[in-house]
């Protein structure tokens, strides 16, 4: 009995030994590759897959928004080097340098904030968004805070860093659906401020500033006006330092509930 558990023990262990060798042989896609991997994908991939990564005719995007079926590299470095069986994806017949290039371009494309090094304090960022930031007021973070804004409890997987930045300084041209501002006053001469979560020709519901959903039918509105402006302040790299503002963002990006693979 012993014996055979010896046995096989022993025969287990060059198969534990071939793993991480194998690993060796195939080093991680470091992110300046990912610029000849452009290249070296437009030119080979996108008679099917499209240009820069997105949709093509014939396959699908290989960097838009979207759950993907293979992410880590082993299954991207398999897909791209020996084909996918029973559909079009063919084997590819580059250097397996060329690919890992290619997977870094695409890990590029897919990259969210938590993907990429950030600079600054995440922990001065977050007494900044508890504090000066004032962000609580319409974000919750883990169940915590106000409702007017999106739950940022995943931002740092859902977002790229760009466009967190982009959030933070910039005014959105028009408020997205879910967070249209609105003020009216009833019929009975009560004032409610908040965001449209939902309207049809009979009723409104509101989000309201004192974080209460309120259920109106129209006629028991008097006046409506709709806020051209979304309720988020697109100031705060004039609002905070500059370091405040990196400290902010290091925080932001790091937020995920469950680590992304
Ligand atoms: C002849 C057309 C064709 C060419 C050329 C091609 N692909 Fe594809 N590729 C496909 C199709 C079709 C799929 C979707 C397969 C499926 O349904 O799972 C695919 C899927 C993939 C996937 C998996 C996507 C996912 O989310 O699972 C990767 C990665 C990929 N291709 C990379 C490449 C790369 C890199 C090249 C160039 C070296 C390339 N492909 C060239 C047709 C092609
Ligand atoms: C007065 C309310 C309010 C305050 C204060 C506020 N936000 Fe927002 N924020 C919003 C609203 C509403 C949106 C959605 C805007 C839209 O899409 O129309 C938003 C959007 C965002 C987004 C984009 C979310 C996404 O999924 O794309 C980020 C990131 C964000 N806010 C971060 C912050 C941070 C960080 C602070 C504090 C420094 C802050 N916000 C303060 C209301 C607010």
């Amino acid at each position: 009995m012993r014996l055979i558990l010896m046995f096989s023990l022993l025969t287990s262990l060059p198969a534990l030994a071939q793993l991480p060798s194998r690993r060796r042989a195939q080093p991680p896609p470091r992110m300046e590759d990912a610029v000849p991997g452009r290249e070296i994908y437009n030119r080979n991939c996108t008679i099917c897959h499209g240009i820069d990564g997105a949709a093509g005719d014939r396959a699908p995007a290989l960097g838009a928004q979207r759950r993907y079926l293979r992410r880590t590299e082993g299954d991207l470095h398999e897909a791209i080097k020996n084909g996918i069986g029973g559909t079009l994806m063919p084997s590819s017949p580059l250097p397996d340098s060329d690919i890992r290039k290619i997977i870094a371009y695409i890990r590029s494309l897919r990259a969210t904030a938590i993907d990429v090094a950030v600079a600054g304090n995440q922990r001065n960022g977050e007494a900044i968004f508890y504090g000066k930031g004032a962000c609580l007021d319409c974000h919750r973070i883990r169940g915590r805070g106000g409702l007017a804004g999106p739950d940022l409890s995943d931002i740092g997987v859902e977002r790229k860093l760009e466009d967190i930045r982009v959030a933070l300084t910039t005014e959105k041209p028009a408020p997205s659906r879910g967070y249209q501002p609105v003020r009216l006053t009833t019929s009975d001469g009560r004032t409610i401020e908040g965001v449209i979560k939902n309207e049809n020709n009979f009723s409104l519901q509101i989000l309201g500033v004192d974080q209460k959903l309120h259920l109106l039918l129209r006629d028991e509105i008097q006046e409506l006006a709709y806020e051209g402006n979304a309720l988020m302040p697109s100031d705060f790299d004039k609002k905070l330092s500059k370091e405040e503002f990196q400290d902010l963002l290091a925080f932001l990006s790091r937020q995920a509930r469950r680590r992304a693979q």
